[in-house]
């Protein structure tokens, strides 16, 4: 098949990590430490890492009693890309301590920053194998699951509703080359309401999106969740045992999705965000073709309980 690409002035190459201000960032850390994070605060700002030492999650006090997104990062290749974006967007690079980077502002006025990580994460392999079909790779080796948080990894998607999906889905495409995986319409069966959108990566696989897109029903810009990937399936259940044992709210799992067919398990943290684990996602090239469906594909599953919209949930 051959390669799609998107002209842009820079590529992605995945998201690195979430912003918020938080009225209570003690109250954040014993959530993101349940959550599976390795956590640092201070009085006016917590940063939260994967696996790997890599920053998935940062906070900072906010100035007031409210609890507000803050905006996301993508990861860019290299810091010439992230020289591009500064000199096409008249903008000015930043050394942050993660790297290299550049602020942008989005047409919802969401903060998304490129970013040059000095730490990139990869994926890390279980500590034993499974024995499934076809695969039986844990041999001689009796399995022992450590009970308690998750092993959260790195983030992997984020999603957001935004007031006006196709100048949004223009400005993200035109920036970070992302690449449409599936589209989703609405109940017309013609306007599309939703992207599933990736990193290109050429002959690379990448998970199935980075950033999914929708438009918002009531008109107004938020963030719907950010996912993290875990370890694997057995951290993913072992951590929802571990959040429903302090307290947590589950607010949708588990299951597993239609589209990018991860294993999907969403918690409530204190401020009412969205936090999702996920795994064992489908990873796919940019040569992959784009798909197109309706808004039950969105909102089904492959098996596990139903969406909320769908009579599930809370
Ligand atoms: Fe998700």
């Amino acid at each position: 098949m051959t390669a799609r690409s998107h002209p842009s002035i820079a590529k992605a190459i995945d998201v690195a990590d979430v912003r918020f201000a938080l009225p209570d960032l003690a109250k954040a850390e014993a959530f993101l430490i349940d959550f599976g994070f390795a956590v640092e605060r201070s009085d006016d700002r917590l940063i939260a890492r994967g696996a790997h030492g890599n920053i998935a999650y940062l906070a900072e006090a906010s100035d007031d009693d409210e609890a507000r997104f803050a905006g996301f990062s993508f990861a860019a290749t290299s810091a010439n890309e992230i020289e591009a974006l500064a000199d096409e967007l008249d903008a000015e690079t930043r050394e942050n301590g993660q790297g290299l980077s550049v602020s942008l502002i989005d047409p919802d006025g969401f903060s998304v920053r490129a970013l040059n990580p000095e730490h990139t994460p990869g994926p890390k392999a279980p500590p034993v194998g499974r024995n499934e079909s076809g695969t039986r790779t844990r041999t001689r080796s009796r399995l022992a699951v450590p009970k308690g948080p998750s092993q959260v990894l790195r983030l992997g998607h984020v999603v957001l509703q935004v007031t006006d999906f196709e100048s949004s889905l223009a400005w993200y495409q035109d920036r970070f080359g992302l690449l449409m995986s599936d589209r989703v319409l609405g109940p017309d069966g013609k306007t599309t309401v939703g992207a599933f959108l990736r990193c290109d990566r050429g002959e690379e696989v990448t998970d199935h999106h980075s950033l999914f897109l929708m438009q918002s029903p009531g008109g107004v810009a938020k963030i719907e969740h950010a996912a993290f990937e875990v370890a694997d399936f057995d951290s993913l259940m072992a951590g929802a045992d571990h959040l429903k044992a302090q307290g947590y709210e589950q607010e949708w799992g588990i299951g597993r999705h239609l589209l990018g067919a991860h294993i999907f398990d969403y918690w409530r943290d204190p401020f009412g965000f969205t936090l999702e684990h996920w795994t064992d996602g489908d990873l796919i090239d940019s040569s992959d073709p784009e798909g197109t469906h309706d808004l039950m594909a969105l909102l089904g599953s492959q098996w596990g309980p139903p969406h909320a919209m769908l009579g599930g949930g809370k």
